[in-house]
């Protein structure tokens, strides 16, 4: 999937659990490079990757279903160590031999760990406490419904609970190992450390997966594939297309040809400001094509959300498309995919290399143009993404920025898109977000933005009688923007906020705060 492989890396297999990603985020926060496939991937795919060590997620099946999901063999002859999670240890257990029954209590939540063998080299000196008679306790994640019964010849049990016999099992001698709770979840307060001592103690991985090697690794492998050829972006603004482009440029120079498409949907000074910045600090080779006009004639009289993000979706790739056919020489599309888009989108494991973000619209790109796709960042998850952007020299509040729709404004403006509507909400949210970032709130929420509503509402400024429109005000905190919360910001700021946009804002003669969690609401308003 990647172009030059860390020496050390770590497999895991993927049983479906909800939790699978947060593993493989973990094995990176080490340093230490891993891949998330299927767990039917198959067996010549295993020993072609040639990992350090192996871990098997858990899984929402029962292991006690006949024909559900099992390892592939190989897995248990490679010769490396392995970790079973959850169903990944039920299912480990019963391929070497053991049993596992349906359990007449469900373990779901906080559970004690009580370790029986001190001298387990995964959980040695790991313990949030002593029990009476001065054998470690730990404090765990857990969320399963079926419990081994019995283990397989040459395991030993090391922990257990009370309603789990076999809680941590293994067979030192094959470095395999067994945990029936989640050490990848923050609840399990000793699970980095558990993690740590699989891939560092009994895999024996170095941590290198380190910014500065992740950056002289994608280098490599962009220089590898381009060679000498040209290679076109689409710069939307984001932290993803804006990373690529600036390790492409490290990589290929001004063969990289970045187009930046001002939507006339951008934020206050947006275009402007990345402009300065590629242009003049990172001396980009980039194309500015403003294409207000035609992107706001296109938005005319559509009031349907749906219908608009497609029109702006559509208009992209015609504005795009106009602008690689002047390259003749351009042979390579670059997009900023990350790893969790391949997993998300794909869940198919390897081989799901080609995804191509919806929002990103390229997808429209003519068949003949016969562009080879580029994708650098298409094996870092979100905050390596963040960490490579420092490395590389992005500032600081660029990369901090809150998520923006690529449809822009298009989606906050409710109903019909006009210039004066475009006008009236950049500076109301120009004023939200400096006053957030003057409070020092900004970092501390997800996303904030203003909505402009279309309804005219009657106020009263000095003695005149204003009858304008209604802004509203959205700031959430949210981990995944799956959920979200709406935040709970002080009043006084609340004050500040809307008398400064009523008051500077000629147009706007009301301002509301919006107070629905997601779900139900979604956290745009279209
Ligand atoms: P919702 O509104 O679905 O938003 O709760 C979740 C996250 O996705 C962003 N979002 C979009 N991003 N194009 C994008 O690139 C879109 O059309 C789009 N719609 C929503 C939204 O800003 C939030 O961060």
């Amino acid at each position: 999937m990647t172009g030059k492989l860390p020496k050390d890396r770590i497999l895991i297999l993927d049983f479906g659990s909800q939790y699978t990603q947060l593993v493989a985020r973990r094995i990176r926060e080490l340093g230490v490079y891993c891949e998330l496939w299927r767990w039917d991937v198959i067996e010549t795919h295993i020993l072609k990757f040639n990992p350090s060590g192996i871990i098997l997620s858990g899984g929402p099946e029962s292991t006690t279903r006949k024909d559900s999901p099992r390892a592939p063999d190989c897995v248990f002859q490679a010769g490396v160590p392995v970790l079973g999670i959850c169903y990944g240890m039920q299912t480990m257990a019963i391929q070497l031999g053991g049993e596992v029954q349906v359990s007449t209590k469900r373990e779901f939540g906080y559970a004690k760990v009580e370790v029986l063998q001190n001298s387990s080299l995964l959980l040695h000196d790991i313990q949030d406490e002593y029990s009476s008679d001065g054998m470690p306790v730990l404090d765990v994640w857990m969320s399963h419904g079926d419990n081994i019964t019995s283990i397989p010849l040459g395991f030993i049990n090391i922990a257990k609970t009370e309603s789990c016999p076999f809680t941590v099992i293994e067979n030192e001698e094959k470095r395999f190992y067994g945990v029936q709770f989640h050490p990848e979840v923050t609840h399990t307060r000793q699970g980095q450390r558990i993690l740590e001592r699989f891939v560092f103690h009994i895999c024996e991985c170095v941590s290198i997966w380190t910014p500065t090697n992740i950056i002289k690794n994608a280098m490599d492998s962009i220089q590898e594939t381009i060679k000498n050829d040209h290679v076109i972006l689409g710069l939307s603004g984001g932290v993803d297309s804006l990373v690529s482009a600036v390790l492409l440029q490290r990589a290929i120079g001004s063969r990289l040809i970045c187009v930046f498409v001002d939507n006339g949907l951008l934020r206050l000074n947006e275009g402007r400001q990345i402009m300065d910045m590629f242009k003049s600090f990172f001396k980009l080779n980039i194309v500015y094509v403003l294409a207000e006009d035609q992107f706001l004639s296109a938005l005319s009289g559509i009031k349907d959300p749906e219908k608009k993000r497609k029109t702006i979706g559509r208009v992209f790739v015609d504005v795009f498309n106009k602008q690689v056919l002047k390259f003749s020489n351009v042979k390579w599309l670059a997009q900023g995919t990350i790893y969790t888009d391949i997993i998300e989108s794909a869940k198919t494991g390897i081989g799901a290399s080609h995804v191509i973000k919806s929002y990103h619209n390229v997808g429209g790109l003519p068949k003949k143009m016969k562009l080879g796709l580029v994708e650098p960042l298409k094996s870092l998850f979100k905050d390596e993404v963040y960490k490579i952007g420092l490395a590389l020299g992005l500032p600081y509040e660029i990369l901090n920025r809150h998520p923006f729709p690529g449809s822009g404004l298009g989606v906050r403006i409710l109903g019909e898109v006009k210039k004066e509507y475009c006008e009236l909400l950049r500076y109301a949210d120009a004023i939200f977000i400096e006053e957030l970032h003057k409070a020092n709130l900004y970092n501390k929420l997800s996303q904030a933005f203003a909505v402009f509503l279309p309804v005219r509402t009657v106020g009263i400024m000095g003695d005149t009688r204003k009858y304008e429109w209604v802004i509203s005000l959205r700031a959430i905190q949210t981990i995944d923007f799956m959920t979200a919360h709406w935040a709970c910001l002080p009043d006084k700021f609340l004050r500040q906020v809307s008398t400064r946009i009523i008051n500077e804002i000629n147009g706007v003669s009301r301002v509301v705060y919006d107070i629905s969690n997601k779900p139900p609401a979604t956290i745009e308003w279209e």
